[in-house]
This record gives structure tokens, sequence and C-alpha cells, in this order.
């Protein structure tokens, strides 16, 4: 694996030849790394299914470099997808639409639809554009971490996690940390009106004032997969209690305002939501490096981006 830290542009130019020949390489992206293959290419693409250890059948979201490029993978596209692709791209939203023959099912898992993002990350976008210009038309990447586990916001991170099943021809560019730190909103675009599957930083409200939205909820069975709406998703190795008596030598994640329960060890005081969701799989890892066996977080309260970070921590706590 090469590892490529402050890109130069001849470098991301580099890794889209990478990726055109059929190698992965794991980028930066806004909100977490992801880890790339060339969506039109089946064999590439299954290197990622057994990189991260991930079932098949698990759809993947193609990175694109602009709204220009919806066309060539997306089909019958209802109006407010475009409104909302124009109004939030590039940035961390994902949208789901029906897909045209591009999308092929070893991207869909064999589903009709298909999941498509802009990041607006300067990497992921140069490695878009340079990735196009060698005649590509997407990017396939999941989250750039092992099934099941924490999303990576770190080259490091990325390394961790698989960097042990890479390939010597495979790239991992590091940009830095990533600045929002949890995945993209995700919203079905299938139907009369978008629904968020799963919650980001683009929040409800965002989405509101563009568009009226249903928003996704336990009770409301959405009838496509998303691995993210799994039960043991997120999760650290630790056990994680949203609160509840904090232990002696329990991890404690909490906003700065709160004070640190005795005998408990402080993983992260974010001053704000925005740090919050920045800095919490940071804490997760950090625990785990420490080989603290419970964590307790006390959820940040509020909608918009702490109903995000909310997800994340239920279906943390949540997991076995
Ligand atoms: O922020 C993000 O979205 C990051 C960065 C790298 O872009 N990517 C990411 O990918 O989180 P992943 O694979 O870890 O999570 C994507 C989620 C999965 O739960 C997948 O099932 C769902 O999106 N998804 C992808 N395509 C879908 C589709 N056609 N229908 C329903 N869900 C889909
Ligand atoms: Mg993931």
């Amino acid at each position: 694996m090469e590892i490529i830290s402050n890109p130069t542009p001849g470098e991301i130019k580099w890794a889209a030849k990478a990726l055109i020949d059929g190698h992965l390489v794991a980028f930066p992206t806004e909100t977490v790394y992801g880890l790339g293959a060339d969506a039109s290419n089946e064999k590439a693409v299954s290197r990622i299914y057994s990189v991260k250890e991930r079932p098949t059948g698990h759809p993947l979201i193609v990175h694109i470099s602009s709204i220009k490029q919806l066309e060539s993978w997306a089909k019958e596209m209802p109006d407010y997808a475009i409104q909302l692709a124009k109004e939030f791209w590039p940035g961390p939203m994902t949208l789901i639409l029906k897909k045209s023959a591009l999308a092929k099912d070893f991207i869909t898992g064999g589903q009709d639809t298909v999941g498509l993002r802009v990041p607006a990350h300067p990497v992921a976008q140069e490695l878009l554009a340079a990735f196009e210009r060698f005649g590509g038309s997407g990017i396939a990447a999941p989250s750039a971490n092992r099934f099941g586990a924490v999303s990576a916001t770190s080259s490091d991170d990325v390394i961790d996690e698989i960097g042990n099943l890479l390939l010597s021809d495979d790239v991992v560019i590091d940009g830095g940390r990533t600045p929002v730190g949890i995945e993209s909103t995700i919203v079905d675009c299938t139907r009369k009106r978008p629904l968020i599957l799963r919650p980001g930083s683009v929040t409800p409200s965002m989405i509101q004032e563009v568009k009226e939205i249903y928003l996704g909820t336990e009770k409301m069975k959405s009838t496509v997969r998303a691995s993210g709406s799994m039960k043991t998703h997120y999760s650290p190795n630790a056990r994680v209690y949203l609160v509840g008596k904090v232990l002696h030598g329990d991890g404690f994640i909490a906003l700065s305002k709160v004070p640190t329960p005795k005998g408990s060890i402080r993983l992260a005081a974010p001053n704000t939501i925005e740090e919050f969701a920045n800095i919490l799989y940071q804490a997760f890892r950090a625990a785990d490096k420490r080989k603290i066996r419970r964590v307790r977080v006390v959820p940040p309260k509020g909608s918009g981006l702490a109903l995000a970070i909310r997800d994340r921590l239920n279906k943390a706590a949540q997991s076995e």
C-alpha cells in the first residue's frame, strides 16, 4: 500500500490512475474516509467487500464529481431530488434514486436504486475530477472501516482498520482529519416526498426549507436496505451506554459543560454539537486503544446534527 500525505495534484492524478487500473484508493471526504474503487469495475468493487468483510448485498454509494453526472447513474428523478442536489451538493448528503443501466447489481446489491453523492472535500473533488478525465464515471466508496466498526476519520484510522488487507498497488490518501466526522445524510428519493434514512449534518430542517419531508423513524420501515440501519453498526469494542451509573474506570464522553464523574476517564469534552460529531469516533477509538471496557456517553439534546449523533450513539449502544 502506498500512503500519500498532503497530496499534490500530480499525486492525486496518480491515485486516480490507480483506480482506473482496478486498485483501491482510500481517500478523505468531508464526512469520513471512503474506501474507493472504480464503480464500473466489478472485480475492483468485489475487493471492497472482501477488505471490509462486508456481506455482499449491501449497496455502495457512488461518488460523482458534480450534479452533471446524476443522469448517467440515475433515472426518473423527482424534481425535489434535483432541488436537493442543487442545494446541498457538493456536500454531506447521499441521494437514493432509481438506478440507470450504468449502476450494476454489484453496486446496488441487486436493488433497483443507487446511492449517489458529490463530496465537498477538496481531495475527493480533485480525485473525482482526475478520475473522470481518465474516462472513469464514478467512485464506489463505503466508509473505510471493517464492517460493523466505527468509521475512519483519519488516514491512521484507515490503516489501523484495513491497512493489513490492502495490497501493494492500493493507495491511502492522507488529507488530515475529516471535518464533519459522521457519515452523510441519506435521503430516499424514490417516494412522493423525500425520506431521511440516515440522519447527518444536512439536517431535517435544512431539507425542510427546500422541500416538505418525511422523517424516517423506526416505525416507518423502508423497503430499501441500508447497512447503517442495522443494529451492529458504528460500535467500538467497548460497550457503549447512554449514561447510567458511571463506574470507576469507565470512559466518559459529554459536552464540556458536563463535569467528569469521579473515577471515570474523560475521552472527549466537545464545546459544541459540531465538535461532538467531529470527535465522537476518535473518542471511541481512544477507548479501544486504552482497553476501556465501558464507555458512558451523555447524548446531546436538540434537533439537527444532535439528532444524527444520537442516531449513531443509539446504534453503538444497541450493539452486542
Ligand atoms: O458519508 C458517507 O456517506 C461515507 C463517505 C465515504 O461518503 N460513506 C458511507 O458509506 O458511509 P457506507 O457504505 O459505509 O454507508 C452507506 C450506506 C449503507 O448503509 C448502505 O446500505 C446505504 O448507504 N446505501 C447505499 N446505497 C443504497 C441504496 N441504493 N439504497 C439504500 N441504501 C443504500
Ligand atoms: Mg459504513
